[in-house]
């Protein structure tokens, strides 16, 4: 498992990686190889060895292994469905405040690339998804990654987030507003945002995730009836640099986009407003009397 201290052990994922910075995410089969136009390095030259060992195909290319880091493997994971951009999932994160022991309702799962890092900090994530594979799939990433123990915290369920939250699905129970934050990245999330105040808790955090801004636009309508508050839009624009001796300047390529991030709160019940007597206005000093200031 990912974050172990140590040296690497059988069927825990590695990252490989050349001396241009290429990286390559294998998962340390004790009887695999990994095969390049340079030849292979059999995993058992790694298993054992601490982290950041270097080892060399049977042709001689050279190679760092490290343990994947978050970032590099959900860019490098299998996926079904498109992830979220790891830049765009740490300000989710921020922007949605998911804190340890957080109830988060995410939709759709897709890879399982929100979810992963949803996990990471804590939470216990309920998660609707409407493709069997792309749960299966999300499901192999996250025990991939962040190991079997996980799981407990982690119910996702093959259902359209748009009719609502099923209280009959194992592990859900019908009371309490039972979700502190809704993580959203599916094509409608307003019609997620319609149904939230049935298990979101007053003061809980809605965050939608949207390619265009007429989706944008849309969730921000969904937001303005009254029962949201602490609405913002936030685009992340992510700039690498190049610094080598005398050359100090931004890289030519950058991501040029990927969403908008749409964050809402959600408003408690109304207080009774008591009427009180209004205070009696100070007395008139009269019209045509100058006020003068006592010396
Ligand atoms: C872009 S992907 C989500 C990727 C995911 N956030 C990740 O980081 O890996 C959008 C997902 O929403 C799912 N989806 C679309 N409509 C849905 C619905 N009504 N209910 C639940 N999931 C839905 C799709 O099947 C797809 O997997």
């Amino acid at each position: 498992m990912s974050g172990a201290l140590g040296e690497f052990v059988a069927d825990e994922p590695a990252l490989l990686v050349d001396n241009k910075g290429r990286r390559y995410l294998i998962n340390l089969e004790p009887d695999k190889q990994y095969h390049s136009h340079a030849g292979f390095v059999p995993y058992t030259d790694i298993i054992g060895k601490p982290e950041g060992v270097q080892v060399a195909t049977t042709k001689g290319q050279k190679f760092r292994v490290f343990r994947p880091t978050m970032n590099d493997y959900v860019l490098q994971m299998k996926r079904g469905a498109q992830v979220i951009y790891p830049k765009d999932i740490a300000a989710i994160l921020m922007m949605a405040d998911v804190y340890p022991g957080a109830r988060v309702f995410e939709t759709g799962v897709g890879s399982g690339a929100m979810s992963m890092a949803l996990l990471r900090a804590g939470a216990s994530v309920t998660g609707y998804e409407v493709r069997e594979d792309f749960l299966a799939r999300a499901r192999k990433n996250v025990e991939g990654f962040l190991g079997p123990d996980v799981i407990d915290r982690y119910r996702v369920h093959v259902a359209d987030a748009y009719e609502g939250v099923d209280f009959g699905k194992p592990g859900l129970v019908e009371g309490d507003p039972m979700f502190d934050r809704f993580v959203l990245d599916l094509p409608e999330p307003w019609q997620v945002i319609a149904h939230a105040p049935k298990t979101l808790r007053p003061g809980g955090i809605i965050v939608a995730y949207t390619p265009s801004i007429t989706q944008a636009q849309q969730v921000r309508r969904s937001f303005n009836n009254g029962q949201y508050d602490e609405v913002s839009t936030t685009e992340v624009l992510y700039r690498t640099w190049h610094i080598e001796g005398q050359a100090v300047r931004p890289d030519h390529r950058m991501v040029g986009h990927t969403a908008f991030l749409t964050r809402g709160r959600l408003v408690g019940p109304k207080l009774d407003v008591v009427e009180t007597e209004p205070e009696p206005a100070a007395e008139d000093p009269g019209v045509g009397e100058p006020v003068v200031d006592e010396v």
